[in-house]
């Protein structure tokens, strides 16, 4: 399906319509606008063909509208009433459908069909947010991104409504509204948008010490993710499966995208906000409509109920991950993403997300976090999609073998079903409708001890706060320790109040000393004595914490390429690179100084989808710069051009200068590439450098393989940079971008 809000890249075969059984049931509720015929005219929405939708009825021509005309009421009116509250929270974001297949069964712990049926493709609904920012704000915010998915499974919706981050700021959701309400613009300032660097904010975070671990993560490049396709998922809370036999196992939910996890560099982001602020929706509509599906594993860390009290830290406290040195992640099924949605409200709006939702085999732990959440995701959906029958709404009903179905419910705002049976339970007609067994699949939730006095308490564990910040920060690579010191110096340096800034210096001496020091230093503040030692401990693990992490995953697929062909530009070459990268699952895009035509040395001729005007670098993973005749040369002489090459390189992105574009490209960078004798090309720091590979030399382009990026040709040297996705030890410092 090719949209008109992408761009029309060559070779890209869009996506034919997927189907499954939440897709045929959407269908049923999608009207098409027929171009001819009786359906192709505006009814009213009482039915009555318009004679006019254009002009209303007047008394005379020039006269005072009439009240009466029913077609103006019936539009105008309709109109003044399309906007729903924006969600409270997370009301930017976009979604899809796709599928979930399970490959390893969790029949020992579990006896939901969705983690233990081999055979059936679960249809899902997944939504990617940020949660500060209201419905229009630029996505490239610094921000925690939401990942809430739905399996529409065959024993109705389970939801896993997360984030991207393992932990979250507080222990007690009775702290949400006040958490919310700190980093959502100040109520009298009305700002600022969709960020959390300001007083506020920081002043809630100083003041709440359960908050320092997720600070840590907030603080790092995570909230600022290249793409939602390249983030992971956390259900954060501490849920439970229970097996047949009754026995509860507490569970923990893992998200692992197939491309990696992979940010942006601060610097882009910021201009990102500005040049596409739509940047993370259009990226994975582009990606999903080309067919270049993204995918994740689902995992689960799985502990007896019999080790609840072996850790260090309480598994009911989501300030805390379960490190996977003591818990590992088992892998157990694949999650793909292969629709975008057909109308953003009916479908992205409108899906109601609730942590309650589960299905039987699935349990909540006592995690107060997820109690409340509980509370209020069903709660907040009542106001938001104007009544209490929102789960009538399309996107928000199961499948159909687990719906239509009949309940004693009744009645409300808005319902869409005529009910035909009784509205009461026991009743003389036997059981309709009544409670099913476990046998029969019920929903039921085995008993287990609770007991204490009735207080307003945490358990002890709760109260430990900085172990696990610590252990977060020396889990990070140096170059992720650097942008974390410049990431708490921009969003503190955006707050006036003193005592907010000596706050968090406290809090930062908790994590690390010389991390605190290190932030201290831009701001005049003295630390004063070490408060505690850094225990040395880090962790690592398959869903690892470092995107330098070795078990993070690059490749040159799903990454946005910009070939610069301004007119004059090697027609063989661009050809080449655009087969063997698409090849790959990458999108290239072209890159003249007009959109339409762009012509080769010898008069070829290519399409454009940007010029150096309509784009900037920051849209793309890596740019190309072909060889060129003299007029292509003349065109990269513009200051814009150079920019491009120039900002490019700042931002730690693989690079490619061939032929004559690779003299060009070291007088702005710092090439020091040298090259072999005998070779055409030279890999440094991402770089590739090419001046002797000209168009006859169009082989060494081939042999690309699927993840194996054999560095002996050009290509799979590029493929190899772009893999890498940054360069983080560049030093950018001398450079203007
Ligand atoms: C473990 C911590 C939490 C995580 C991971 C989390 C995650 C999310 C996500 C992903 C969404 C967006 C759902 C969508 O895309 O439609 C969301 C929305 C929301 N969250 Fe949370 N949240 C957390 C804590 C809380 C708490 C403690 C509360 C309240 C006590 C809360 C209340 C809400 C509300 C009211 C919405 C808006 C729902 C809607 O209007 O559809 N969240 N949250």
């Amino acid at each position: 399906m090719s949209s008109f809000f992408f761009f029309n890249y060559q070779g890209i075969n869009y996506n034919p319509v997927q189907q499954n059984s939440k897709l045929e049931q959407l269908a049923t509720a999608t009207r098409d606008i027929p171009t001819e015929g009786e359906g192709s005219f505006h009814r009213t929405t009482f039915g009555a063909k318009a004679d006019n939708v254009e002009v209303g009825m007047k008394a005379g021509r020039r006269g005072p509208y009439l009240l009466s005309d029913p077609i103006m009421r019936d539009k105008v009116s309709h109109f003044d009433h399309e906007r729903i509250p924006e969600r409270v929270v997370h009301a930017r974001g976009d979604a899809a459908h796709g599928f979930f297949k399970l490959h390893t069964s969790l029949e020992d712990v579990t006896h939901a069909k969705v983690l233990t049926d081999l055979e059936t493709e679960v249809p899902m609904f997944v939504r990617f947010s940020s949660v500060l920012g209201s419905a229009g704000a630029a996505e490239t915010a610094r921000e925690v991104r939401g990942f809430a998915s739905r399996f529409y499974t065959e024993e109705g919706n389970w939801d896993i409504v997360g984030n991207n981050i393992p932990v979250f700021f507080i222990q007690d959701g009775i702290k949400f509204p006040d958490l919310i309400h700190a980093g959502k613009p100040d109520p009298k300032a009305g700002l600022p948008q969709a960020q959390t660097a300001h007083d506020n904010f920081w002043d809630f975070i100083s003041l709440s010490e359960e908050s320092t671990h997720m600070a840590s993560w907030a603080l790092s490049d995570v909230t600022i993710p290249r793409s939602y396709r390249m983030i992971q998922g956390f259900g954060v809370n501490t849920f439970v499966l229970v097996n047949g036999e009754g026995k509860r196992t507490f569970v923990k939910f893992h998200w692992k995208p197939h491309l990696g996890k992979h940010s942006l560099c601060w610097d882009e982001a910021l201009k990102l906000g500005g040049q596409d602020p739509d940047y993370l929706r259009r990226d994975l509509q582009m990606f999903i409509d080309a067919g270049i599906f993204p995918k994740w594993e689902l995992g689960v860390q799985l502990v007896a109920e019999e080790d609840e009290d072996k850790f260090s830290f309480d598994l009911l406290d989501c300030t805390k991950i379960i490190p996977e040195e003591e818990v590992p992640i088992k892998w157990v099924g694949t999650m793909t993403l292969n629709r975008t949605v057909t109308d953003q409200f009916a479908e992205n709006e409108q899906v109601a997300f609730c942590t309650q939702n589960i299905v039987p085999g699935i349990d909540y732990s006592d995690d107060p976090m997820l109690h409340t959440r509980n509370f209020s995701y069903f709660d907040t959906q009542i106001s938001r999609l104007g009544g209490i029958n929102f789960s009538q709404i399309p996107i928000n009903q199961p499948i159909p073998q687990a719906c239509p179905f009949l309940n004693t419910l009744r009645d409300g705002y808005s319902s869409k079903v005529i009910p035909n049976g009784p509205n009461y339970y026991p009743n003389r007609f036997g059981n309709n409708p009544g409670p099913a067994s476990v046998a029969q699949g019920g929903l039921h939730h085995p008993p287990y001890k609770v007991g204490g006095l009735r207080q307003r308490e945490l358990g002890e564990k709760f109260y430990e706060y900085y172990d696990q910040a610590t252990l977060h920060y020396n889990s990070l690579s140096d170059a992720e320790k650097a942008n974390l010191v410049y990431t708490a110096t921009f969003e503190l340096g955006r707050c006036d109040d003193r005592g907010v800034q000596e706050r968090m210096m406290d809090r930062f001496k908790h994590i690390d000393y010389d991390f605190a020091k290190n932030v201290a230093a831009n701001f005049g503040i003295d630390v004063g004595e070490p408060v505690r030692q850094n225990h040395g401990r880090k962790t690592d693990g398959e869903n690892p914490i470092s995107m330098l992490s070795k078990h993070n995953i690059f490749k040159a697929e799903g990454r946005l390429i910009a070939m610069v062909a301004p007119d004059g530009f090697d027609y063989q070459q661009a050809i080449a690179i655009q087969k063997a990268f698409l090849a790959l699952g990458n999108i290239v895009a072209v890159i003249g100084t007009r959109k339409g035509p762009t012509y080769g040395k010898n008069g070829e001729q290519l399409d454009t989808q940007f010029t150096f005007e309509s784009a900037r670098s920051t849209l793309f993973d890596s740019l190309v710069f072909l060889d060129g005749n003299d007029q292509y040369q003349k065109t990269l002489q513009l200051g814009r051009a150079k920019h491009w090459c120039i900002e490019a390189y700042a931002h730690f992105k693989a690079l490619a200068v061939i032929g004559s574009s690779a003299e060009w490209a070291s007088k702005l960078i710092p090439i020091t590439n040298k090259i072999d004798d005998g070779k055409s090309f030279s890999v440094q720091d991402g770089v590739v450098v090419a001046p002797n590979l000209t168009n006859q030399d169009t082989s060494l382009f081939e042999k690309l393989t699927h993840g194996a990026y054999d560095a002996a040709t050009f290509a799979g040297a590029y493929a190899g940079a772009v893999a890498g996705h940054r360069y983080w030890h560049r030093d950018n410092s001398g450079l203007v971008y």
